[in-house]
């Protein structure tokens, strides 16, 4: 080696290196800061047909169609194994590729549909919604809501799998004449669905989204309602927790309307979010649970039992309406954890280790079908599908 002198640096120098390098560690610091509002609140050029009639769910759903995220381990989810990756290039390659045709896309609300591998991890999917492959296509989804006489002509090749898919709860979806035939498989937010996607996950922190901070408080209790309906479970709940608690209280039924920039300030400016689902059913809990969990806050909910949100998310990232006798008890305790910053951090711990992610709608459920019938290829038939998801 030669040898290298080093002059040390003169003392102005020292004064540039040491502030490039405080301002390179604000930069990160910001953006391992915000990052996860910015990218999750961005929804550029949806192909949304405005006048769809959609409930709540739906449109909340569509508002997240663009959240871009990568995830980093398709084998988070137990019922799907990643494959081999890269996918080995053969001559062969059209043979092999599982072609799954869109029959409609939901809500009118198109998707990318070239990006299974870069998304999912999932390879050799071939999405198309060109009606002209219907009879190659090894599956075709069917989106519940846009169910109609307009299906396919018969004859159906015998290998070909229909996909019943449907994200709005029994309540907020109506059966119909149409859904007891010909269906083999079932993507819901429902975990004994054929291909579950739940509205979000928690998934595996990267080193520094373990280095997580509370964002900044100034808000107790705050609630983001549009459909405010008295028959709700919630709307009672609520009716009967503000006689004991300041609630802020946003949207449409409190003529305070929050718009999708900020939607994320608002929220994680709070130390609680009412993660109230407009009905209750088993499984169902939507992005009223991940957003807050996603923006830091801790989420108070009301939707199906204790037990049933622990299948998905740890027991300590939430206060369940149900852990208290009286929503006058639940004001109680939101009051003291307002008082007692070491406890209202442990809501906190499960950061160290996870971050929540909302599903991809449409784009999730398609990679995921696909992914379904390339490693499922024996018959199947849903026997009563009314009676399963309705029942
Ligand atoms: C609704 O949107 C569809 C698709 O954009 C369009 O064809 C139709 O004319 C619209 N209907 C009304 C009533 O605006
Ligand atoms: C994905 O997670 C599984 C278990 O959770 C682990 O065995 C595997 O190595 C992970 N793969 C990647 C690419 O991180
Ligand atoms: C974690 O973040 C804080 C500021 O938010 C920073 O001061 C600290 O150095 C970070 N620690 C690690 C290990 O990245
Ligand atoms: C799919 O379900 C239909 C109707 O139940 C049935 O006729 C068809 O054979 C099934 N196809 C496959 C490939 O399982």
């Amino acid at each position: 080696m030669d040898k290298i002198t080093l002059t040390p640096p003169s003392k102005a120098a020292q004064k540039v290196i040491i502030a490039t390098f405080m301002l390179i560690s604000f930069v990160c610091i910001f953006f391992v800061y915000y990052n996860p509002n910015t990218t999750f609140f961005k929804f550029p050029a949806v192909d949304v047909h405005t006048n769809c009639s959609c409930t709540e769910t739906c449109l909340d759903v569509l508002k997240k169609q663009n959240y871009k995220c990568t995830i980093k381990n398709a084998s988070d989810n137990p019922s799907t194994t990643p494959a081999p990756n890269p996918a080995p290039a053969t001559a062969k390659k059209d043979d092999q590729e599982t072609i799954l045709l869109i029959w409609v896309y939901p809500f009118g609300a198109r998707f990318d549909l070239g990006v299974c591998g870069s998304q999912f991890n999932i390879h050799g999917c071939h999405l198309t919604d060109d009606r002209s492959m219907i009879q190659k296509a090894h599956g075709v989804m069917f989106h519940h809501r846009d169910l109609s006489a307009d299906l396919p002509q018969p004859p159906r090749p015998a290998f070909q799998k229909w996909i019943w898919w449907n994200m709005e709860s029994p309540s907020n979806s109506h059966p119909n004449s149409l859904i007891n035939d010909g269906f083999n498989l079932t993507s819901s937010f429902r975990k004994d669905s054929d291909i579950p996607v739940p509205y979000g996950r928690l998934i595996d922190a990267t080193d520094e989204q373990k280095n997580f901070t509370i964002p900044k408080k100034d808000k107790l209790v705050c609630w983001i309602v549009s459909n405010f309906q008295e028959h709700h479970k919630r709307s009672q709940y609520y009716n009967e927790l503000v006689k004991h608690i300041k609630v802020e209280a946003y949207g449409g039924h409190f003529n305070n309307r929050v718009n999708d920039d900020d939607y994320g300030n608002v929220v994680s400016s709070c130390k609680f979010y009412l993660s109230f689902e407009n009905s209750i059913h088993r499984d169902y809990f939507t992005e009223k649970l991940f957003n807050p969990l996603a923006l830091g806050t801790v989420p108070v909910v009301l939707g199906p039992s204790r037990d049933n949100y622990e299948e998905f998310i740890p027991r300590d990232a939430f206060i369940h309406v149900d852990d208290f006798p009286t929503p006058k008890e639940l004001a109680d305790h939101l009051k003291s954890l307002d008082q007692n910053e070491e406890q209202y951090r442990q809501y906190f711990n499960w950061r160290k280790h996870f971050i929540s992610m909302s599903s991809s709608f449409g784009l999730e459920h398609a990679c995921r079908t696909c992914d379904y019938l390339k490693r499922n290829k024996h018959y199947i038939a849903i026997k009563d599908l009314k009676g399963w998801f309705w029942g």
